[in-house]
């Protein structure tokens, strides 16, 4: 029976015949809440956001208050005595007005406890519609049965005018909200919609059309447009300046009650008998438009207004902020504007709508050409703009002078502006020669939106599902125009380069030098440049690019509310990277000192991800990223610096390995020592033959702990007496025992007696079994050799011999007898 938006959730409630009131979210189409009212039909329901109420009114006559958060029942009460109809909320004061077949009309105020205020008597029968003015808060009009509208004041309670026409009951009534005109609408059981002037008290209108009788009327809040809904099933859409029938909507759910339009949105909730819709009208994006010098104009319903950001002062702006704007006044434009574009040199603006478009100048609003056309472009050069007629037939003006038709050959479902005249068909992107309108290339794409570079060499072409970015080869395109060669029934092969694909849909866009900045729909404010995307800012809302400010630094977006926010995006960094791209590395050079110091980073991670390291290590300011960069470009002298001054374990790692790939082993072996890596060091000392580092290591790494490293180059240098000392040290018994057993006979006696005493300490059983060779040499044979044995390989050991020597040593009688003596400690050892 009727429909309400949430003003700010995405909410619909609908009340209902069989006695339940429903919220649905209508953004996931899921139910949200439901009251059980009554038993009888609820004929009204309706948001009061700033008290979190949904308030209803039923056939029991009673009007019960809902809480919505808490689903708590508020407040209830006896209305009338009889049906209650309707419901208004006041938009500002604690009121309610509520009709009903009683014939009355009911104010009640809930900050006192929710008393009648006030009764409306006139009407002669049921009173079916109620509704507020919105440019005057104590005035309201009903509609009623008794075939009148009766227009009433606050604080009087008998109306002030009538308005008589209908010739059956009237069932709904509107006011039209937009400035200029004093209107109400109704729409009455005669099948017929009125139109009324409420100062002159006239009819100025009636639309016929409906074949049942008008159950609800509506001026769109946004748009211009007329919504009527009628027992016939079917919505109707007029324009609400021309009366003009434009769209007939029929879904086929039986009688249509209610129609609910909301401010700010271009939604529209229908109530049917067998259920509700809720449908979107008209364009989302808001018509509006900004000249390189920071002037914007937009359109509010046909008024052209214009803020100029010059004026705004010198106050501090924050990123999305929105900007508080003196707004002037610049008439009022004789279509309903839907898209407003001012042309490259801003000196004028097209204003669109209802298939005509206006050229105004944007100093005063004065006009200066108009025509009908599907659609408008302006050209390249600020003294051209084509317009396409219809589906066939395209026109291309030059100051403001037809210069040229043409029917493209596969048609012109939309035409693009820019660089080169864009017509877009079934078979894809045709690229027109402004000139003479000769075809340059076809591509198969079918784009929603064409942006060209400035300097018309790279052009975006953004699709459903993303964007490509494309290069435009102009000579080659002339050299093919003279040659033609190369030229097909698709037009010139080589116009165009593909720079590369994004799988991003672009909304707004535009081009600042070589970078593509855009909004996407996921609500991110980007910018491409050289294959890389950039992110500005997330943006809350769907924004609408107006412009760029080189001066200010500064990126305009608006949105459909035409607030208008903004975002700092440095220009210097702009030209720095579109200086890259162009491999311009003088206009580089020149630019880089007005990058901010923390803005170079960033800068020098576009450099390195385009190749050019050499000057990303030059421009950035980030050690762990110049770091990286100095190991890749092998800049050892650099990476020393910054491993220098990080103090890093990890940096002088990757140093040392890099210093070794290099062979510079000195710088290596230094590396190395920082980043204690003695595996690394032991490797080196090794491997390099040099025994001065062997040495150094060793004494290095026991006095660290690092036993293994230790040993082993004690152990290289044949310092046998530290090996036997070092797994003392660190209590390891038996390998110490086994060590003297094979090395250092001498020590056998020592080592076991230390090891007997810590074994027995948790084992005396297995300590005694231990033998100790002074006690038990009939267990040893041939101790008494490896005594000699010790003594004569002692100085052998430790004088120090280089490689070249290895093929002159020879298998000595002693080590023979060592190696006999090494089989047998080892089976004595093991018991
Ligand atoms: C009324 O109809 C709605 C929708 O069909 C349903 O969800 C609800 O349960 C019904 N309420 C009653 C009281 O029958
Ligand atoms: C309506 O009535 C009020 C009070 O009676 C009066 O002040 C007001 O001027 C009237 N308005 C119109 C439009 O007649
Ligand atoms: C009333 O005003 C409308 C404009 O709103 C005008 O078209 C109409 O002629 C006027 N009627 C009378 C009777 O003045
Ligand atoms: C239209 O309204 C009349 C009362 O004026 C009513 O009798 C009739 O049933 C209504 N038509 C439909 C289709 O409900
Ligand atoms: C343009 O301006 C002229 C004179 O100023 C006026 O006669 C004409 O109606 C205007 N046309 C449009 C479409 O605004
Ligand atoms: C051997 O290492 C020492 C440092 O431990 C170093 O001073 C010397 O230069 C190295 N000798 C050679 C030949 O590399």
């Amino acid at each position: 029976k009727s429909v309400d938006l949430h003003p700010t959730e995405p909410w619909m409630v609908a009340s209902l015949y069989n006695g339940s009131v429903c919220v649905w979210n209508h953004e996931t189409q899921t139910l949200v809440k439901t009251f059980e009212v009554c038993d009888l039909p609820v004929r009204v329901a309706k948001f009061v956001a700033r008290k979190h109420w949904v308030i209803a009114g039923a056939d029991d006559m009673q009007i019960r208050v809902f809480n919505y958060n808490t689903l708590e029942r508020a407040h209830m009460f006896e209305a009338h005595s009889d049906y209650i109809r309707c419901i208004a909320v006041h938009p500002t004061q604690p009121y309610i007005l509520t009709s009903s077949d009683d014939m009355l009309i009911k104010l009640w105020d809930w900050d006192r406890k929710w008393v009648c205020g006030q009764v409306f008597e006139g009407h002669t029968h049921y009173v079916m519609q109620i509704v507020i003015n919105p440019k005057d808060n104590n005035q309201f009009a009903s509609a009623s049965l008794d075939r009148t509208i009766k227009v009433w004041q606050l604080g009087s309670s008998s109306p002030n005018f009538t308005l008589e026409g209908h010739e059956k009951g009237v069932n709904c009534i509107d006011y039209y909200s937009g400035g200029d005109k004093p209107y109400l609408i109704s729409g009455a059981d005669d099948r017929l919609v009125k139109i009324w002037d409420y100062q002159n008290k006239t009819c100025v209108q009636t639309l016929e059309g409906h074949t049942q009788n008008v159950s609800c009327v509506s001026f769109h809040p946004e748009l211009p447009i007329i919504l009527t809904g009628s027992e016939d099933g079917t919505v109707r859409v007029w324009h609400s300046s021309t009366y003009r029938l434009e769209n007939t909507l029929n879904y086929g759910m039986e009688r249509v009650w209610c129609v609910c339009g909301q401010r700010g949105a271009n939604s529209v909730a229908l109530g049917y008998d067998e259920g509700s819709i809720i449908i979107k009208l008209g364009r989302e994006e808001p018509a509006m438009s900004m000249d390189s010098n920071g002037k914007i104009m937009w359109a509010k319903h046909s008024e052209v207004q214009q803020a100029n950001l010059k004026a705004m002062g010198e106050a501090e702006i924050q990123d999305g902020e929105r900007l508080s704007l003196a707004v002037k006044d610049m008439g009022s434009c004789e279509i309903y504007p839907q898209t407003i574009q001012h042309n490259p040199n801003g000196r004028f603006v097209v204003v669109c709508g209802d298939g005509e478009y206006i050229i105004y100048t944007a100093m005063a609003l004065r006009n200066k050409s108009f025509g009908s056309a599907q659609e408008f472009v302006w050209g390249h050069d600020s003294s051209e703009y084509a317009t396409r007629e219809s589906t066939s037939m395209v026109k291309i003006f030059k100051n403001f002078k037809e210069n040229k038709y043409f029917k493209p050959d596969f048609g012109a479902e939309g035409i693009h502006g820019g660089f080169l005249l864009g017509v877009r068909s079934v078979s894809g992107l045709a690229f027109y020669d402004w000139e003479n309108t000769e075809l340059v290339r076809r591509i198969e794409i079918q784009p929603k939106h064409v942006f060209w570079s400035e300097s018309g060499e790279l052009v975006c072409i953004a699709t459903e599902e993303s964007f490509f970015v494309l290069r435009y080869l102009a000579e080659k395109v002339a050299t093919a125009q003279e040659t033609k060669e190369g030229v097909t029934e698709d037009g010139i092969e080589d116009a165009f380069e593909v720079l590369g694909e994004i799988q991003e849909v672009v909304k707004t866009g535009l081009w600042v030098g070589d970078c593509f900045i855009y909004t996407s729909s996921v609500n991110r404010l980007n910018y491409y440049v050289g294959g890389e995307i950039v992110t500005v800012a997330h943006l809350d809302r769907t924004m609408y690019l107006l412009g760029y400010i080189p001066k200010d630094d500064r990126l305009y977006l608006g949105d459909k509310e035409l607030n208008i926010v903004t975002y700092s995006l440095l220009v210097s960094v702009l030209e720095y990277q579109t200086a890259v791209m162009r491999r311009d590395f003088g206009m580089a050079d020149r630019v880089l000192p007005t990058i901010p110091k923390e803005m170079r980073t960033r800068v020098a991670h576009f450099l390195e991800k385009q190749g050019f390291m050499q000057q990303a290590l030059a421009v950035s300011t980030d050690s762990e990223h110049r770091f990286e960069l100095a190991l890749q470009l092998g800049e050892l002298k650099i990476a020393y610096q910054l491993a220098v001054e990080a103090e890093s374990e990890q940096k002088w790692k990757q140093l040392a390995e890099l210093a070794t790939t290099k062979c510079q082993f000195v710088l290596a072996q230094e590396c190395l020592h920082h980043a204690q890596d003695y595996g690394g060091l032991l490797l080196l000392a090794t491997a390099s033959g040099n025994t001065t580092m062997v040495g150094k290591l060793a004494e290095g790494a026991e006095r660290d702990g690092k036993t293994n490293v230790a040993f082993l180059t004690y152990f290289l240098q044949g310092k046998l007496d530290k090996c036997l000392e070092l797994l003392i040290k660190t209590n390891r018994l038996p390998e110490a025992a086994f060590l003297a057993r094979t090395y250092l006979p001498s020590h056998v006696s020592r080592v076991v007696n230390l090891w007997k005493e810590s074994l027995g300490k948790v084992n005396q059983k297995a300590a005694d079994a231990l033998a100790n060779p002074t006690d038990y040499s009939n267990l040893f044979p041939g101790l008494q050799e490896a005594f000699l044995a010790e003594e004569y390989l002692k100085e052998t050991h430790v004088r120090l011999r280089p490689a070249a020597e290895y093929p002159l040593i020879t298998v000595s009688r002693y080590t023979h007898i060592l190696g006999t003596f090494l089989i047998n400690s080892i089976f004595s050892l093991v018991f």
